[in-house]
């Protein structure tokens, strides 16, 4: 069943590839936030022309408001093989941990333990960290400082009957390398921990199955997923129970709002779902109709094959490169089109604007993870270079980026 993605079904659904401003140039930030596919941007169009209500009144509009939500919760659901009342939509990931932190306060006592990393950008870091001002205790899981890897052992290290919770990323988005989150998850549940994983730098590459991986929580970034600017998160229904309820009291047993303390963007959720019709319609060009049950699988690895093909041209270019140093694992296994380079003779942003002249578009910094930059010896002030890419990318971009890094560095 395997089949190579085709590249000119895919770039129609996004419309930057044929906006003219776009047209010569190389986009490499995808880790800030893809491109929005037309099913989401159509969506969120429709839902403001014509259900732009408060939803779930028995009136027509807002019946069908209402009912756009819902199918967001339902296909994420589907997508993530979870249940849609374990799908939450919440303002951004970042929004979504801090609230998470405060609604944990309702089962973890002075004294339980919880372990956090500093390969994690700040959003699944800091919120966790404060909670020491209520007695538990942060044990920081760290890592190598040579390629910024967590080892498995730096877990079993710090695991004990005390480790009330356990936070790491899926993948990230400095270091790029792809996670064994189910290994440490097994680990981790081995004590009785929860685990929190963040998913925003691997969720763009395909959605994983979260019954699989074996988490409790699993947060993401719709806009980093060709969606709208809005977190999501799957918590599980047996978590959920132990979660103290964040939202007005009176909305303890609504489901989708005792956690999301803000007032729903209704537009946005219901936009949500313009993402999995975007992978349905991913799956139907690439395999027909046939086969619901394993979309979410056969789109993912679509994806990630098609990532590959051009990972290993661009990583073979920089691992030998004299002039840079590449962040992290050059191996491509279990690396992520997410590649961050420090350049010997020019700083990161003096880079990323003499790359701009070439048609490329990146970004530079510690991208909030500057505990990691920090740790693996790298100036925050200037941070490293970062090249991400994701499925859509072409042969041609990345040999304008690799052209482009040769006259420049
Ligand atoms: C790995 C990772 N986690 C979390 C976040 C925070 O996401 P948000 O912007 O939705 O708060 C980001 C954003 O860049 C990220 O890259």
């Amino acid at each position: 069943m395997s089949k190579p993605l085709d590249l000119d079904f895919i770039r129609k659904q996004f419309p930057p590839f044929s906006n003219p401003d776009f047209k010569g140039q190389a986009f490499f930030e995808n880790a800030g936030g893809s491109f929005a596919c037309n099913q989401v941007i159509d969506r969120l169009c429709t839902y403001y022309k014509e259900t732009k209500v408060q939803p779930y009144y028995p009136y027509a509009a807002s019946s069908k408001a209402g009912q756009a939500m819902d199918e967001s919760y339902t296909s994420f659901a589907h997508y993530l093989n979870v249940k849609p009342d374990e799908v939450f939509f919440g303002p951004s990931t970042s929004q979504n941990t801090y609230v998470l932190a405060q609604a944990m306060r309702g089962y973890l006592k002075p004294g339980d333990e919880i372990i956090v990393t500093n390969q994690d950008h700040e959003a699944n870091s800091g919120a966790w960290r404060r909670l020491a001002e209520f007695g538990m205790v942060v044990k920081e899981w760290q890592v190598e400082t040579e390629n910024g890897q967590l080892q498995t052992q730096g877990l079993k290290a710090l695991l004990s009957d005390k480790t009330k919770l356990v936070t790491f990323p899926h993948c990230s988005n400095i270091v790029g390398e792809i996670n064994p989150v189910k290994e440490w998850a097994k680990l981790a549940h081995e004590v009785g921990a929860t685990v929190v994983a963040d998913g925003v730098s691997y969720a763009g590459h395909g959605f994983p199955d979260i019954v699989d991986l074996g988490v409790d929580i699993y947060v993401f970034s719709l806009y980093k997923t060709y969606g709208p600017h809005q977190g999501a998160m799957v918590i599980r229904e047996e978590i959920m129970h132990n979660l103290k309820n964040q939202s007005h009291f009176f909305n303890d047993s609504e489901i989708h709002k005792r956690i999301i303390p803000a007032g729903p963007d209704h537009a946005q959720v219901a936009a949500a779902h313009g993402v999995s019709q975007y992978f349905d319609a991913v799956f139907e060009h690439h395999f027909g109709k046939d086969d619901q049950e394993n979309r979410g699988r056969a789109v993912h690895n679509l994806f990630r094959a098609s990532e590959k093909a051009r990972l290993e041209p661009l990583m073979s270019y920089l691992k030998d490169n004299t002039k840079l140093r590449v962040i992290g694992s050059s191996h491509l296994e279990n690396r992520a089109p997410t590649i961050a380079i420090v350049a010997k003779n020019v700083s990161s942003p003096e880079l990323v604007k003499r790359l701009v002249k070439h048609g490329i578009m990146s970004g530079y910094g510690h991208f909030y993870a500057a505990r990691l930059v920090e740790a693996m010896g790298i100036k925050l002030e200037t941070g490293v270079a970062r090249f991400s890419f994701v499925h859509y990318t072409s042969d041609a971009d990345i040999k304008q980026l690799i052209e482009a890094l040769e006259q420049e560095l």
